[in-house]
């Protein structure tokens, strides 16, 4: 039998510690403020920031929005989040991506201070995870870390292939995945054999962005699939980059989607903005 992996129970017990741990931190005087920058009214980044909000509240920290018209100057976003970087009551400064084109992405992740850097893209956040020095981590790694931990699957000493390289999901996977002592292969488009490759994974995480591409056959019996997809099929039904109903009944546990890594994303951002609060000189 395979073990399904409720993604969003996991993360819903998450928001219940943090919002714990919240209480117990703002009766010691600490706070959390996270900034959520949005340029452009994408609906599909509206739906994301308004669950960050909602995230916020629910575990009990304030959040402020700041809705940035799609034609704004590059300058002008820099602008903000240096006043942003300098504002002493904002904890966290999240600007949701994608930005518009005449944006460059790359400066403005740079520009957001590695102190408030709660999504874990800045160079310096990335440097730190690869030495093992402690930083914010991106969030969707971080989730899927703790899906195997608390579904009581072990990492050390396990073959984990990860299929994709992306700098959100795929590099900073395979760098928490040695972290937690696996012995990592990271796979993607170019690979030779890619089969060859994952039916060696005792752990299998896969963020390819190709719907329903893997199959049975790229499955080792008894593997443990995490699927980071999210697609919409002939149906308008939601599906991952793993086949699902082909793949499960040779697993040993398998993430559903919808229900699996998605909701662990906002759960660890909130991790990190608690995390901002953690490391807070106590206030006399
Ligand atoms: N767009 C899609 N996912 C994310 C994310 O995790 N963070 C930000 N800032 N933008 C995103």
């Amino acid at each position: 039998m395979s073990q399904l992996i409720n993604g969003k129970q996991i993360s819903q017990q998450i928001r219940d510690e943090l919002k714990e741990e919240v209480r117990r931190l703002k009766e010691e005087g600490k706070n959390a403020c996270l900034a959520v920058v949005q340029v452009g009214n994408d609906p599909a980044s509206t739906v994301y920031v308004n669950n960050k909000k909602k995230a916020c509240a629910y575990i009990g920290i304030e959040s402020r929005s700041y809705e940035l018209p799609e034609d704004i100057k590059e300058d002008e976003l820099v602008a903000l989040v240096e006043d942003l970087n300098a504002d002493a009551a904002v904890n966290g400064i999240l600007v949701q991506l994608p930005l518009p084109a005449h944006i460059n992405e790359d400066r403005i992740i740079r520009t957001i201070s590695p102190d408030k850097d709660v999504d874990g893209f800045h160079p310096v956040s990335v440097g730190r995870l690869w030495i093992g020095e402690k930083g914010f981590l991106s969030c969707t790694p971080a989730g899927i870390i703790q899906l195997l931990k608390r579904s009581g699957i072990e990492i050390e000493g396990k073959e984990c292939v990860v299929v994709g390289r992306s700098n959100i999901v795929g590099k900073p996977m395979a760098a928490l995945l040695l972290r937690e002592n696996g012995t990592v292969t990271v796979a993607h488009s170019r690979t030779a054999d890619l089969k060859a490759v994952t039916k060696r994974a005792d752990i299998l995480i896969v963020a390819i962005g190709k719907k329903r591409f893997i199959t049975s056959e790229y499955i080792k019996e008894g593997a443990v699939v995490i699927d980071v997809g999210m697609h919409r099929d002939e149906n308008n039904h939601l599906c991952g980059d793993v086949d699902f109903d082909d793949v499960k009944p040779h697993t040993s546990a398998i993430t559903p989607v919808p229900g699996g890594v998605g909701p662990m994303t906002i759960a660890m951002l909130m991790d990190n903005c608690v995390e901002t609060m953690r490391t807070q000189e106590e206030r006399s």
